[in-house]
């Protein structure tokens, strides 16, 4: 070997070895090898041996798990034994299962459904490790916390664990239709259904479940809750067979979403009226048939008159009377229905300042407390409108009593940047789940009621809707699975950090760097308060595009129609009036003690101001600023802090394995630049409406910035764009038929390093081409092929290019050429001139 060729190869041995390629499939589920050996011998006195005691699917899939990750971390395999023999074994086993062969080791009477105990017993002069609980499924449960806490390096040689969940109700919603598109789904298409008929391949819908199970989650409902009623048909139930057959070793119970007009729409009879004997006869002929099909069935999710929906009231019945005709005909086979609270009037008359929609819930609900069956869970979501960036808890949490809950949660990122932008939810559902609703004097937090402990409901707990699509990570940003990992911790442990879960989420997805640790917690826990700052602050909710998909900025879309997200800016003031002295009275839903804190303007957080009170911009808020000015601050505020997310994430470069590392990224740079969008969007919306000058003189105003309109153009054409605040200037350049445009300008700046900023429109239709040139020569070339959720020119599909380090001198043109594609136009917003950061202005 030539002596060159051997010091490259020692060289190779010689550096750390970087992580094998990932592409996030695995998610938390890795059971990276543990390579540093200190840590291994931690684990030298694992048990050999396991031992299962049944064999049934749940059983055998906890002990392929077990194998699964000791042989993934450990790098041991190991042996399976039928029974304890010998030597020191894992065991895993029920209460029941294990007393037979190992009587009275473990003290069960603190534990509950679904509860596990991790024990250390020396027994026989042999030690054991005890995986247990009163199911199969807490088994199970068992064996991932115990892989967990290898996988976090944690000792486990005297184990003395017990832990149970926090509540019964853990479960995931799904939102796809039955031909594959997932409805709010930004991840890829459906795992479960494909062309009108379940997946022929479901093992990612396996392998999902085991996600499921990983973090406690024992339920799922897998289609749309504007559900099709194909779905319970005698035809289709095979399908569904398949799919329990996948969840079942995983211990997630099957869960669809009905339609409630099904008995008229796929049972032949001429009504659905929910005391019509026929009707209640097709529920219990349609339950009892799912049933001997899949004994283990969980029930059926209900979205009913709302939205559209077809629901009780065309009958002049109540909600509980629909809920209790499906209850019952799932009685008698331990069945729920999971009734949703999200019903409310979409056409609703905007000019009547007492109208309302988020007392909907309330309203609808509260009266009819006590009137729904004990397998009747209400399915509430968190706050009283849908999924906004910030919102007060839904009083609905606080007013029943006799009825039994669940909270409604978004792991789907619908009004918080759909995964393209980041923000981990959690800090923001334990701002709710620790709300303080005083339903039964002081100490009454969201979560005791949710879980029905506050008025001791059987049945109550956590849903949330998960939309997981065919993209390899799940959920399309590597970052954005810790919410679904954080949603399934807090539903066993709501006390948990919000820290404590981005760190532990961290080091099972990235390993346990410390730098690694320390900077993706930070940036998850700082961008729901990023997000929020950027989008809609102060309660006013996200300001999107509220008729449409949800996504970019549109603050003007929410009013003077039916849909009642209205934040009623107009040129005085802003913010919804729902005080119980001038408003809609909504406020007065709570108990009078949370009622009178937000009524009043003294004491009403700044965070839901706008929620709850309509304000003139010039009302100074307990920080001591204006309105309208904390809307400047915050909005320059939150894109400032986006761009620094970037900067973070660079600063983990090699730490982390490149797909990762370079998909991550990707998003987070797009993150920085749409949330300059933002800014402006929302800022010259309020600058226009209000009349008054940001004091700190940035709005409206953008330094190096260059109208594409102003340019020289050839080709290109100037058009308006709607709404007029998506774009700068509310104009942008398009180029009409098929052959090449430009747009060019002379820069008359002083000489140096700059970078350039292209704003261009990257629609749906089409992948058109840009080039950049300086003084003729191209400095860059791209494609407009990201795949960004609008086919117009517009605040969803406005983007950037932004390319560092280019030396210009006075008198230099700048001249970009736009290749359209099909429909897209190379559409050109601005551009914009920054000196590099880092660079010199002497370049010359
Ligand atoms: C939101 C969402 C809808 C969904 C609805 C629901 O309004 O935008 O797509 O159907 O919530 O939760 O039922």
């Amino acid at each position: 070997m030539r002596r060159s060729v051997l010091i490259v190869l020692l060289l190779v041995i010689a550096l750390p070895i970087s992580a094998a390629a990932e592409d996030g499939y695995n998610a938390w589920l890795r059971y990276a090898s543990i390579d540093d050996q200190a840590v291994r011998a931690r684990y030298d006195k694992l048990p050999a041996c396991v031992v299962t005691l049944g064999a049934s699917v749940v059983m055998q899939a906890s002990q392929q798990e077990l194998i699964r990750g000791v042989r993934g971390m450990l790098g041991r395999t190991l042996r399976i034994q039928p029974a304890p023999r010998d030597e020191g074994a894992i065991i895993l086993g029920t209460v029941d299962s294990l007393a037979r062969v190992l009587p009275s080791q473990v003290d069960t009477h603190a534990l509950r459904q679904d509860g596990y105990i991790l024990k250390t017993v020396n027994a026989e002069s042999r030690s054991y490790l005890l995986v247990t609980g009163l199911n199969e499924r807490a088994v199970l449960y068992g064996v991932f916390a115990l892989l967990r806490a290898i996988a976090l390096e944690e000792p486990i040689d005297r184990l003395e664990v017990l832990r149970n969940p926090y509540a019964p109700v853990r479960m995931l919603n799904h939102w796809d239709n039955l031909d594959g598109t997932i409805e709010r789904g930004y991840a890829g298409r459906s795992i479960f259904f494909e062309n009108n008929n379940v997946v022929a391949d479901l093992s990612r819908a396996r392998d999902y479940a085991r996600m499921m199970a990983s973090i406690g989650i024992n339920a799922c409902s897998i289609n749309n809750v504007n559900a099709d009623p194909r779905v319970i048909t005698a035809e289709f139930l095979p399908q569904l067979v398949r799919v329990a057959e996948v969840f079942r070793p995983w211990g997630v119970k099957l869960f669809v979403s009905v339609d409630f007009s099904s008995p008229k729409r796929i049972g032949g009879l001429d009504t659905f009226d929910p005391l019509d004997p026929g009707v209640t006869d097709f529920w219990r002929q349609v339950s009892d048939r799912i049933y001997r099909a899949i004994p283990d069935f969980g029930g059926f999710v209900l979205k009913a008159d709302s939205e559209g929906r077809l629901g009780p009231s065309a009958y002049g019945r109540t909600h509980a009377d629909a809920a209790n005709v499906i209850a019952r005909a799932l009685k008698s086979h331990n069945g729920l229905i999971f009734y949703r609270g999200f019903v409310y009037d979409h056409h609703i008359d905007w000019r009547v300042l007492k109208n309302d929609r988020a007392a909907a819930a309330d309203s609808n609900f509260q009266k009819l407390d006590g009137q729904f069956d004990d397998n009747v869970v209400l399915q509430i979501k968190y706050g009283p409108i849908d999924f906004q960036v910030r919102e007060p808890p839904s009083p609905l949490f606080g007013t029943l009593e006799k009825t039994n809950e669940a909270m409604e949660l978004q792991i789907t990122q619908e009004y918080t940047g759909q995964q393209r932008h980041l923000c981990f939810l959690v800090p923001m559902w334990k701002a709710v789940l620790d709300f303080d609703l005083q339903a039964k004097g002081p100490g009454t937090t969201v979560k005791e009621l949710t879980a029905g402990k506050t008025f001791n409901r059987p049945m109550g707990g956590f849903v949330a809707v998960s939309n997981v699509g065919l993209d390899r990570n799940w959920l399309g940003h590597d970052l954005a699975l810790a919410n679904l990992y954080g949603f399934g911790r807090l539903t066993w442990d709501p006390d948990l950090t919000s820290r404590a879960i981005a760190e532990e989420w961290t080091r099972l997805t990235f390993g346990n760097d410390p730098k690694v640790v320390g900077v993706v917690a930070h940036m998850q826990l700082e961008s729901w308060p990023i997000y929020e700052k950027y989008t809609g602050p102060l309660g006013a909710g996200t300001l999107t595009d509220i008729i449409g998909i949800h996504y970019g900025p549109a603050p003007d879309s929410s009013e003077r129609n039916g849909w009642g997200q209205w934040h009623r800016a107009d040129d005085k003031g802003v913010g919804m009036d729902r005080t119980v002295a001038t408003g809609t009275g909504f406020i007065g839903q709570y108990r009078p003690p949370i009622a009178a804190m937000f009524e009043s303007l003294a004491t009403c957080p700044d965070e839901l101001l706008l929620f709850m009170h309509h304000v003139p911009y010039t009302y100074v808020l307990h920080s001591g600023k204006t309105v309208i000015q904390h809307i400047y601050d915050s909005h320059y505020a939150g894109a400032e802090e986006a761009a620094q997310l970037v900067t973070q994430w660079e600063s983990l470069k090699g730490r982390i394995d490149d797909q990762r590392y370079a998909e991550v990224l990707r998003r987070l740079e797009y993150q920085a630049g749409h949330s300059i969008v933002w800014r402006d969007a929302i800022c010259n919306y309020f600058l226009r409406k209000s009349g008054i000058p940001d004091s700190k003189g940035r709005a409206g105003r953008f330094p190096g910035r260059f109208e594409a309109e102003a340019m020289k153009l050839e080709g290109y054409q100037i058009e308006d764009v709607t709404p007029w605040e998506s774009a700068s200037g509310g104009k942008a350049i398009r180029c009409p038929g098929t052959a090449q445009c430009s747009a060019s300008f002379r820069y008359d700046g002083k000489p140096g390093w700059y970078d350039i900023t292209v704003q261009y429109f990257d629609q749906s239709k089409g992948v058109s081409r840009f080039r950049l040139f300086i003084a003729g020569q191209e400095v860059a070339h791209w494609l407009a092929d990201d795949n960004l959720p609008s086919s117009k020119m517009d605040a969803h599909s406005s983007t950037r290019r932004v390319i560092t380090g280019l030396a210009l001198r006075p008198g230099d043109e700048i001249l970009i050429e736009g290749f359209p594609d099909g429909a897209e136009g190379a559409p050109i917003d601005y551009v914009e001139i920054h000196p590099s950061p880092s660079g010199t202005t002497s370049a010359h």
